[in-house]
């Protein structure tokens, strides 16, 4: 199965999940990581489930048009939307926290409240 390791305010989160889980989906389902991972509308709409990838990114998918609108720039920094991405293999992320994500000029539509 699957280890998925999640950093977030400076802890380590760690846990195995069945193969191709949604990490989102089951933060909605009250399961690791949650409650650590942030996300709102599970539909690549809103960016707040943005995680930057540091390790296990070669077995991702290419990202899908959402993250690219979502993401822009971040894209080419590693970072992925978590709802847009079902993990098979091993994979190690992380959220910034939540002072992190304001980022002075960045275009954010439909963000989170
Ligand atoms: S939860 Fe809204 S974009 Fe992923």
């Amino acid at each position: 199965m699957p280890m998925v390791i999640f950093h977030k305010d400076g802890q380590t989160h760690r846990d195995e999940v069945q193969e191709r889980t949604n990490l989102v989906v089951r933060a909605g389902i009250r399961k690791f990581p949650f409650p650590h991972l942030r996300y709102s509308c599970g539909m690549g709409k809103c960016g707040a489930c943005a995680c930057r990838v540091i390790a296990g990114g070669e077995h991702l998918p290419d990202p899908n048009w959402k993250e690219k609108r979502q993401l822009g720039d971040r894209l080419a920094q590693g970072y992925r939307l978590a709802c847009q991405l079902w993990v098979s293999h091993d994979i190690e992320l992380a959220q910034d926290s939540e002072s992190q994500t304001e980022q002075p000029g960045a275009e954010r539509s439909g963000a989170a409240a």
